[in-house]
């Protein structure tokens, strides 16, 4: 009997554990980096928010899930995509905010700013250890 409640306690606390890492409802998570096809592109949940005042459902559910880099899962998830109207390009098209193909280095932070939020180099070049 205690073994069983012993082990009952213990896997609640790891789930309470668990629990503490995941998003709260409502809340947003960190900057989101895309990977594919090419590396370093990033997306500001506060940016786009607090500093623009958009609400979630201006983009969730009807253009990204809330699920991290799911969206690097499409075939269409490339600049000639984007320019069709699919994932940022519903917005970035010169009339809602600035047109996807223009003004490249805004969203393509490219290897050397995922490398800088990630703290793999500081401003001088890559980290020395
Ligand atoms: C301008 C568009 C936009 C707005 C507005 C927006 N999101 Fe997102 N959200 C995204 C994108 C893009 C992703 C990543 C989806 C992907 O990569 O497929 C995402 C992902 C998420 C995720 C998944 C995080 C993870 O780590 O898997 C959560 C949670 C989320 N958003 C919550 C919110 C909440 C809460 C709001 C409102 C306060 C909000 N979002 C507003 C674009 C937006
Ligand atoms: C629902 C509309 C919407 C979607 C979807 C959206 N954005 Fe935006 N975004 C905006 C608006 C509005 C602004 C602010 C107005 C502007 O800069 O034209 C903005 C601004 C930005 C900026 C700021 C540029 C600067 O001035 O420095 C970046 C970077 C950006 N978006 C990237 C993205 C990326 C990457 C995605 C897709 C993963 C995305 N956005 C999806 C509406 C959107
Ligand atoms: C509003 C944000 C945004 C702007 C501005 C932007 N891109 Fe992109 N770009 C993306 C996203 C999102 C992807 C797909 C994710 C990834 O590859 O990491 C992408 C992917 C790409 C790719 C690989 C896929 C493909 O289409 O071949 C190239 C090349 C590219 N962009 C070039 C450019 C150039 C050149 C500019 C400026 C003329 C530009 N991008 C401006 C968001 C943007």
């Amino acid at each position: 009997m205690r073994l069983i409640l012993t082990t009952i306690l213990c896997s609640s606390i790891f789930l309470l554990a668990g629990a503490a890492t995941t998003l709260a409802e409502g809340d947003y998570p960190e900057d989101i980096y895309y990977m594919k096809p090419v590396i370093g592109v990033v997306f500001s949940h506060q940016l786009h928010v607090e500093d623009n005042g958009m609400d979630c459902d201006s983009c969730h559910d009807g253009i990204f899930e809330m699920e991290a880099r799911l969206a690097e899962n499409e075939e269409s998830f490339t600049m000639a995509g984007l320019a069709d109207g699919e994932f940022c390009g519903a917005c970035h098209d010169g009339d809602t905010a600035y047109d996807a193909n223009t003004r490249c280095t805004t969203c393509h932070v490219g290897v050397i700013g995922y490398s800088r939020a990630h703290g793999l180099v500081n401003e001088e070049g890559p980290a020395h250890h």
